[in-house]
């Protein structure tokens, strides 16, 4: 068995590797003069683990090469970070359905894809192909066991994640909520956990995506402000864009984790584990 992954997945794809007791293909990347991708794989066989996260439209089209220079007949993808697949539908006439454009492209030539907490499970039925859905919520939950946290609440950003935040929340048997947004005024919000109180506990943010950071860095400062002793946040998809991680340092935030899904200075678990296991069934 042998694995191959775009530059993004390097660490993550060698990681499902070792778990997998297979080898990596060596690639050579490079640009052409006018800008081009290129991509050259050394020692392809029929079948291969393809392994390559959409973080950006270069990693999209080096996925694609990727899957084309794979000529055999049962290629199995792994896309641990979809990005376009949060635009799921037409929001506005004119607009494309972003993540079916791209679940389709990503399937030709593929035999079966997995997928990592994906945006909406619905995106799923867009590919070509039988795809599915791994969680980290379970690992999650294990990162924040070995925190050894005093009593932590487990607060999700939203209700669209509070099964995610319960599902993390199994790990330790931990109180678990979500946030509730009121409106004080025309331009004041207030955040505070929808039942229970944050007030002298730690409280673990957990979210699919951490892109802007905005969400949880407003959540922060609140509940900061209604008492909590410290406030930590944890995703499975560190998007962290424009500055993100430092606008979460700076709102107060202890500590700022992520998984390999995009590989980041603040990866702390690998979704490695559960990527392999889903291979293997
Ligand atoms: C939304 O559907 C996701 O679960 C995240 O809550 C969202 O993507 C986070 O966005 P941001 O970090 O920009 O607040």
């Amino acid at each position: 068995m042998k694995l191959v992954s775009t530059e993004p997945s390097q660490v993550l794809a060698s990681r499902i590797a070792d778990a997998l007791n297979a080898s990596v293909v060596d690639v050579k990347f490079s640009c052409f003069p006018d800008g081009e991708l290129y991509l050259c794989a050394n020692g392809l066989d029929e079948d291969m683990i393809i392994v390559g996260s959409v973080v950006d439209s270069d990693s999209l089209v080096q996925l694609v090469l990727l899957i084309d220079a794979c000529e055999g007949s049962n290629n199995r993808l792994v896309i641990p970070y979809m990005g376009y697949a949060r635009q799921d539908k037409r929001f506005r006439a004119g607009e494309p359905v972003s993540a079916r454009a791209v679940s389709r492209l990503l399937s030709r030539g593929i035999d079966r894809c997995i997928t990592v907490n994906i945006h909406d499970k619905k995106v799923l039925s867009y590919f070509d192909i039988p795809a599915s859905d791994v969680s980290l919520a379970r690992d999650i939950g294990t990162y924040v066991k070995d925190m050894d946290l005093d009593d932590p609440l487990i607060l999700a950003p939203d209700e669209g994640t509070a099964a995610f935040g319960r599902q993390v929340a199994a790990a330790g048997t931990w109180d678990c909520d979500h946030l509730e947004k009121t409106r004080i005024s025309g331009d004041e919000v207030r955040m505070a956990p929808r039942a229970l109180s944050a007030a002298g506990r730690p409280v673990v943010i957990v979210d699919d995506i951490i892109s802007t950071g905005a969400t949880i860095a407003t959540a922060a400062a609140m509940l900061r402000g209604q008492g909590a002793s410290d406030v930590f946040a944890a995703c499975v998809h560190g998007v962290l864009t424009g500055g993100a991680f430092s606008r979460l340092k700076a709102a107060g935030i202890k500590d700022v984790v992520c998984s390999d899904t995009i590989e980041r200075g603040c990866s702390r678990y690998s979704a490695a584990g559960r990527i392999s296991e889903t291979l293997l069934q």
